[in-house]
C-alpha cells in the first residue's frame, strides 16, 4: 500500500513503492488521461506534474512521489465552488488551435507546456520550442502545438499575478 496525493486528494493504492506511477494511475486508478508511449522516458506522452515539475510517469516509481503533489491531466482544469469547470489556458489554447490529430501525445504535450508556462509565463517562442522539444508527436502536429503554447503563454502572461501562481 502506498499513500499518494493526486490532484489535491489523498489516495491509498495497493501498488508498492517500486511500482511505476504510470501504471498505478492507469491500471489501478483508471486515470487513463496519462498516456503510455515509449515506456522509456523518451517520448513525453506520460508527463504529469510532481510538485509542479513535468515528470515522466513511465519511469517514476511511487517511492519518488510519496508525500509530493501529483497533478495529472484530469486535475489540470480548475473547478469552482459551484462545480463549474474552467480549462487551464493551455488546454483552451489547444482546443482553440485545433491541435490534436490522433490525440495520443496530447495530454503529455499539455502537461509539459502547463508546467513550463506556470514557471515561465512570459516565455519567448524560442524558449517554448526548447521546452517542448522532448515531447514527440507521431502525427507531426508540431506547428499547431507551437501555435497553441505560444498563445497560451500570451494569455497566461496577461493574467493577474494571483492566478498565474
Ligand atoms: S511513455 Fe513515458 S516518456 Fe514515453
Ligand atoms: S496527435 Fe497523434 S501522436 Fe500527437
Amino acid at each position: 500500500m502506498t499513500q499518494l496525493n493526486i490532484n489535491g486528494a489523498s489516495v491509498e493504492v495497493t501498488a508498492g513503492p517500486g511500482d511505476l506511477l504510470l501504471w498505478t494511475l492507469r491500471d489501478e486508478l483508471g486515470m487513463i488521461g496519462t498516456r503510455y508511449g515509449c515506456g522509456a522516458g523518451i517520448c513525453g506522452s506520460c508527463t504529469v506534474h510532481v510538485d509542479g515539475v513535468a515528470t515522466r510517469a513511465c519511469i517514476t516509481p511511487l517511492a519518488a512521489v510519496e508525500g509530493k503533489q501529483i497533478r495529472t491531466i484530469e486535475g489540470l482544469a480548475a473547478t469552482g465552488a459551484d462545480g463549474s469547470v474552467t480549462l487551464h489556458p493551455v488546454q483552451q489554447a489547444f482546443i482553440d488551435a485545433q491541435v490534436p490529430q490522433c490525440g495520443w501525445c496530447m495530454s503529455g504535450q499539455i502537461m509539459t507546456a502547463a508546467a513550463y508556462l506556470e514557471a515561465q509565463p512570459a516565455a519567448s517562442e524560442e524558449q517554448i520550442v526548447e521546452a517542448m522539444g522532448g515531447n514527440y508527436c507521431r502525427c507531426g502536429c508540431y506547428v499547431r502545438i507551437l501555435r497553441a503554447v505560444t498563445n497560451a503563454a500570451t494569455a497566461m502572461a496577461a493574467r493577474p499575478a494571483e492566478v498565474t501562481a
